[in-house]
């Protein structure tokens, strides 16, 4: 007999799936949960078919940001980002690594006008795996 309770469904709002299951707290700390008013749930460790174990969170009532699943990409590449509307997937997002990347990391040149400026910070991919990555302003 199965015994265990999985993790509820939700009614509106976010799940993202598929996480490594290593890397969901990680996620979690990307995502700006602190204002959330509905239910924010956690799983790591859970069983798959093809990631052996993975992770999931599960946000209700907040829609994630262009920035935060970027953001997502770059930690849990195969993640799913589910939209939930009364208690349908209504959309499912493959995270992808955009080929620029704003904001999100830092330039790793201390000298860089980036780390001196208020300037945010401009990356150009050049290769998504293993993530390697361009400077706009200072090139390293
Ligand atoms: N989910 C949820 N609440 C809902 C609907 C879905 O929490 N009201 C969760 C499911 O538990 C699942 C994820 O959202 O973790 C995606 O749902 P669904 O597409 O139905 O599941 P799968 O077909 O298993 O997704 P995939 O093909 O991406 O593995
Ligand atoms: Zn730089």
């Amino acid at each position: 007999m199965k015994k265990e309770l999985t993790i509820s469904a939700i009614k509106d709002g976010t799940v993202i799936d598929h996480i490594p299951s290593d890397a969901t707290f990680k996620v979690a700390k990307i995502l700006d949960l602190a204002g959330v008013k509905g239910i924010i749930s956690v799983a790591t460790n859970l069983s798959s078919k093809t990631m052996g174990k993975k992770g999931i969170i599960k946000v209700s009532d907040k829609s994630l940001t262009k920035d935060e699943v970027d953001k997502i990409a770059l930690i849990a590449p195969n993640a799913t980002v589910n939209i939930i509307k009364d208690y349908d997937v209504k959309q499912k997002i493959k995270v992808e690594i955009p080929q620029i990347i704003n904001r999100i990391i830092k330039c790793s040149n201390p000298n860089c006008i980036t780390n001196n400026e208020e300037i945010s910070t401009k990356f150009y991919v050049l290769r998504k795996e293993p993530l390697r990555v361009r400077c706009h302003y200072c090139e390293r």
